[in-house]
C-alpha cells in the first residue's frame, strides 16, 4: 500500500494551492491522464517546508491539460511547444508549471540532452538526486499516493542527497553546483559515492565544458541562496571554484563579506528605496574584489555575462576603498560630494560601498544617497537656459552641474532660487 501524503498536503499547503491540486487532478481524470507533483514540492512537503512552486508533470499531453486548468481556473497559459511545457499563471499570481512526462538522453556529456515523451518512472528516473525524484499522485481516486522508486524519502530523512546512477554528474555537470546548493539550503550532505562521482566530474574537468551561459546560471542561483557563502565554501573545498576562475579561492574573510553585504541589503530593504534589483550581482561583486581587473574580465568572458553587467562590475572594481575613504573625510562631506563621489556607479555597488563602510556615518552618506541624493532633479530646464539667452556649449553643461550641487547642498530649494544662480553664474 503506498504511503499517502493527503492529510499532510491538507495541513501544510495554502488552502489556495490544495484545492489547485484537487482540481488539477480531477481535470486529468477528465482527460484520462495520470498527473503528478513532482521533485522540489514533494522533497518539501517531506521536509515540512513550504515551496515556492508546484511542478505538475502528467502522462500525455501536458499543454493540452494545462489549457483545461487554465481555462477552469480564469489563468493563463503560456506553452513552450518545443519542451512539451507550459506554465499557468492564475489571477491571484499563483503559478503552476505543467510538463509532459519526458526521457532524457545525453549525446554527449555536458551536452543539452534530447528528450522524448515517457512515462513518469522514466520522468522521474532523469532526474539528479533521488530526494527530487519522487512525485505525488493528483488523480481523485489515489490522490496524496507518494511514488518514490529510489529511496527518497529515506535520504530526506537521513538528510542525504544522493544521485540516481554513476553517470549523473557525467550527462550534466551543472549538478555538481545544483549538489553544492542543495547540500547548503537543505543542510544534507551528499552520500559517499555521489560525492566521489561529483569530486571525480570535477578532476575529469566536466564542469570547463559548459556553456558560459549555464555556468553562469548555476553561480547566480547560488548567489541568489539565503547564504550563498555556504555553497561557496564547499565549493571551495571540493575544489570546484577554479571552474568559475582559476584565481578564484574561498577564504573565511569573503564569508564575513558576504554577511556584511547580507545586512546591507536587508537595510536597504527596509528603506523605501527597496533594495537592490540584482541581489546576486552584489555578491558577485563582493566574490571578486580581491581579484586583478584582468581576472574579473577573464571571469566575466567565461560566464558570458550580459555586456552591461560586466559595465557595472567594472566599474566600481577596485575602487571601493578610495570612495570610502572620500566618504569618510573630516569635515563631512557636503551632499554633492557625496552624489559627485557616486554619480555614475551602479546600485548594486552602492550596497556593495554600504557593506564595506567601516563606520555608521559612512554608511549613512551611502544610504542617503541611495535614498536622497540620487534622485534630486533640477527644476530649470535646457528650455529655461535657452531662453535666458544661454547658447547651448559646455558652459550650459558647467552651469547645470554648479545649479544641481547647490541644490543638493540646499543653498537653492526653488526654481527661482535656481534661476537666480544661474543668472549670477552665467553673469547674465
Ligand atoms: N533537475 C535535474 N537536473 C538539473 C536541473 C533540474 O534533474 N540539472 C530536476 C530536479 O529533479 C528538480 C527539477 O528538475 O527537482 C526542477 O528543477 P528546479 O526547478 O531547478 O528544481 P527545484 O527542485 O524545484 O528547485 P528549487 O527548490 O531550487 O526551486
Amino acid at each position: 500500500m503506498p504511503a499517502t501524503l493527503g492529510d499532510r498536503m491538507i495541513s501544510q499547503m495554502s488552502a489556495r494551492g490544495f484545492i489547485l491540486l484537487q482540481t488539477a487532478g480531477r481535470l486529468a481524470d477528465e482527460m484520462g491522464l495520470p498527473a503528478y507533483a513532482v521533485g522540489g514540492f514533494v522533497r518539501d512537503l517531506l521536509m515540512s517546508k513550504t515551496s515556492a512552486d508546484i511542478d505538475v508533470v502528467v502522462e500525455g499531453d501536458g499543454i493540452a491539460f494545462a489549457k483545461l486548468v487554465g481555462r477552469e481556473l480564469d489563468g493563463t497559459v503560456q506553452a513552450h511547444h518545443a519542451f512539451g511545457t507550459a506554465t499557468i499563471t492564475l489571477p491571484d499570481e499563483l503559478t503552476l508549471d505543467v510538463a509532459t512526462a519526458r526521457s532524457e538522453t545525453y549525446a554527449q556529456p555536458a551536452a543539452l540532452p534530447q528528450v522524448v515523451s515517457g512515462s513518469i518512472m522514466q520522468d522521474l528516473f532523469r532526474r539528479d538526486f533521488t530526494v527530487n525524484a519522487m512525485a505525488i499522485r493528483l488523480n481523485a481516486r489515489r490522490f496524496g499516493e507518494l511514488v518514490d522508486l529510489f529511496g527518497g524519502q529515506r535520504d530526506v530523512q537521513a538528510r542525504r542527497l544522493r544521485t540516481l546512477h554513476a553517470k549523473s554528474f557525467l550527462d550534466d555537470p551543472t549538478r555538481i553546483f545544483r549538489a553544492v546548493r542543495l547540500e547548503a539550503r537543505l543542510g544534507f550532505r551528499m552520500d559517499g559515492e555521489t560525492l566521489r562521482h561529483c569530486v571525480e566530474a570535477g578532476r575529469q574537468d566536466l564542469p570547463g565544458h559548459l556553456s558560459g551561459q549555464r555556468l553562469c546560471n548555476e553561480l547566480r542561483l547560488i548567489l541568489l541562496e539565503a547564504q550563498p557563502e555556504k555553497a561557496l565554501a564547499r565549493l571551495g573545498v571540493l575544489k570546484l571554484l577554479r571552474f568559475v576562475h582559476p584565481k578564484l579561492i574561498w577564504t573565511s574573510g569573503m564569508a564575513r563579506r558576504f554577511e556584511m553585504v547580507r545586512a546591507a541589503v536587508d537595510r536597504c530593504r527596509k528603506m523605501e528605496t527597496g533594495g537592490p534589483h540584482n541581489l546576486w550581482l552584489v555578491y558577485f561583486m563582493a566574490l571578486v574584489e580581491g581579484l586583478t581587473p584582468n581576472a574579473v574580465q577573464d571571469m566575466m568572458q567565461r560566464l558570458a555575462l550580459p555586456a552591461r553587467d560586466v559595465g557595472q562590475v567594472m566599474a566600481g572594481h577596485g575602487r571601493a576603498a578610495t570612495i570610502l575613504r572620500g566618504l569618510a573625510k573630516r569635515p563631512a562631506p557636503k551632499p554633492s560630494a557625496i552624489y559627485r563621489a557616486l554619480d555614475g556607479l551602479a546600485d548594486e555597488t552602492v550596497c556593495l560601498l554600504i557593506a564595506r563602510a567601516s563606520s555608521e556615518a559612512v554608511r549613512k552618506r551611502l544610504l542617503d544617497y541611495r535614498s536622497q541624493y540620487r534622485d534630486v532633479k533640477l527644476s530649470v530646464t535646457g528650455a529655461d537656459l535657452k531662453a535666458l539667452g544661454l547658447t547651448p556649449g559646455p558652459a550650459y553643461k558647467k552651469i547645470l552641474t554648479r545649479l544641481l550641487d547647490a541644490r543638493l547642498d540646499g543653498v537653492v530649494r526653488s526654481k527661482a532660487d535656481e534661476l537666480k544662480l544661474v543668472a549670477k553664474l552665467a553673469r547674465l
